[in-house]
């Protein structure tokens, strides 16, 4: 005999978001169904276009009372999920925080401030400075390729770009390497540069970067900074909230 257990309101399609139904479809993830609703978890990792990958930690909810990914565990019925309180908040805030040290992240002199997902996300969760003591790590940029720029000073190792290279451009350019602290993002070419990839700049994984690494050459500040995405509109809007 199967057990199942019915929504907040007796709907077998509905489970509870911080106290408000939301409607989910078969097979789909709670952050995927909540996106659709237009309701907020804070993510890096997750975009709508891609398998989830499960490694930021910022969209952990409790699922029942127990800690999951939002990103990974599948909606089902009378789940009562806890995403926007205090307790939740404070523990991506800390994420965030680490993430800032762990990296160079230097927002009034980069190109992508006020169209990062880091950046707004930081904000959203009302971060007002690192807390930890900065790593500053030393890595390298490459300027290689006539078109685009890699700053590996902002990475957060979310993947995506690996995904878009090899799951929609088939050109697998990217990889990560290394372990533990030694993380960190590869170029897929005998130099190591860019210059030496098939990349083109109309790639999916040359826009995806939620972050400053990838950029367009000759774009920089074309729209001035407090003009951008961020700047006019918070991160948690229905239609604001995933990486480019
Ligand atoms: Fe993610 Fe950007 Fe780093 Fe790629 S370069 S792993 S998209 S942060
Ligand atoms: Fe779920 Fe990154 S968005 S772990």
């Amino acid at each position: 005999m199967t057990v199942t257990r019915d929504g907040p309101s007796g709907d077998p399609t509905l489970f509870s978001l911080d106290g408000e139904d939301v409607e989910f479809r078969p097979g789909e993830t709670i952050l995927q169904a909540a996106h659709r609703a237009g309701r907020y978890i804070p993510h890096l990792c997750w975009h709508p276009e891609f398998r989830p990958h499960g490694s930021c930690r910022l969209c952990i909810v409790k699922v029942d009372g127990r800690a999951g990914a939002a990103c990974t565990v599948q909606a089902a019925p009378g789940q009562e999920v806890e995403s926007n309180s205090e307790q939740m908040n404070a523990s991506r805030k800390t994420l965030l925080q680490m993430l800032f040290v762990e990296g160079n992240h230097f927002c009034p002199s980069c190109e992508k401030s006020g169209n990062c997902l880091l950046q707004a996300t930081a904000y959203e969760m009302g971060m007002e400075g690192p807390h930890f003591e900065e790593f500053y790590p030393d890595r390298p940029v490459d300027a290689s390729h006539p078109d685009i720029l890699l700053d590996f000073n902002r990475c957060i190792l979310c993947e995506l770009c690996v995904r878009a290279s090899r799951d929609v451009d088939g050109k697998n350019v990217f990889a990560i390497g290394g372990n533990g602290i030694g993380t960190h993002l590869l170029v897929n070419s005998e130099s190591g540069k860019l210059v030496d990839t098939d990349m083109a700049l109309s790639d999916r994984s040359a826009s995806i970067c939620p972050v400053g690494v990838i950029l367009p050459k000759r774009r920089g500040f074309v729209i001035p900074i407090g003009e951008r995405r961020y700047d006019v509109k918070s991160v948690a809007e229905p239609d604001n909230q995933e990486a480019s």
